[in-house]
């Protein structure tokens, strides 16, 4: 089943708090950075170790490390920035490819205008964040992008997710998992996400 509705009390807890509408910018872009990171902690449970050993303090320790090339964070420009640092708290060696698109607010089309991916895709996990799946069209150009350069094995951090994005990820793109805080209710009319958090890029970057 790829998408994957992480339901941990915390996760809840800050979704909670990021649904008021009053919520301060500062205060949504904490929540977004630490829904970010607990979903990174989801989304990474199977990552590859390898054995190695260090010096201790009572002598040799067999101990393990991350195995292979280092992952990709992958944030949509530009309110996948907000998730970033928080998966960067967790993952502070990961190499960052960063995607811009910018969904037309009349047409609901994704339009891709930036794309500065870092090498060697084929080897790495990329990991895509950005806080709304909505319709799925910027999601699935990301994922397009991705695999046109190479890559392999891909899975999406999003805040919430629709229905409607669900399933337009999982008919072009069976194989990519996708973490959620929450799948929600529908699109309205303006393809903005219910109940949703409302237009994230613009609660982040403090632009509404
Ligand atoms: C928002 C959001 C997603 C996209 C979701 O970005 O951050 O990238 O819309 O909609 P979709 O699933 O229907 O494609 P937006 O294009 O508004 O740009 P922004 O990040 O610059 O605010
Ligand atoms: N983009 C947003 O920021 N919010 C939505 O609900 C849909 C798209």
């Amino acid at each position: 089943m790829p998408i994957h509705e992480i339901r941990h009390p915390l996760i809840r807890h800050k979704l909670g708090l990021m649904r008021r509408a009053d919520l301060s910018t500062k205060n949504f872009r904490e929540m977004a950075q630490e829904i970010g990171a607990l979903l990174t902690y989801e989304a990474t449970k199977d990552l590859p170790l390898e054995p190695t050993r260090v010096a201790g303090w009572a002598g040799e320790v067999d101990v393990e490390k991350l195995a292979g090339k280092k992952v990709t964070v992958v944030p949509i420009l530009r309110a996948g920035i907000g998730m970033l640092d928080g998966v960067l708290t967790l993952i502070p060696g990961a190499k960052v490819s960063a995607v811009g698109i910018a969904r037309n607010e009349e047409t609901l089309q994704a339009q891709p205008y930036l794309e500065k991916l870092v090498g060697q895709l084929d080897q790495r996990l990329a990991l895509i964040v950005d806080p709304m799946l909505a319709t799925g069209g910027s999601m699935v150009a990301t994922i397009d992008m991705l695999k046109q350069a190479g890559a392999r094995t891909v899975r999406a951090l999003v805040l919430v997710a629709a229905p409607e994005g669900i399933a337009a990820v999982e008919r072009a793109h069976p194989d990519v998992h996708i973490y959620t805080a929450s799948v929600d209710d529908h699109l309205n009319e303006n393809g903005y996400i219910i109940p949703g958090l409302g237009d994230a890029g613009d609660r982040i970057f403090g632009t509404r």
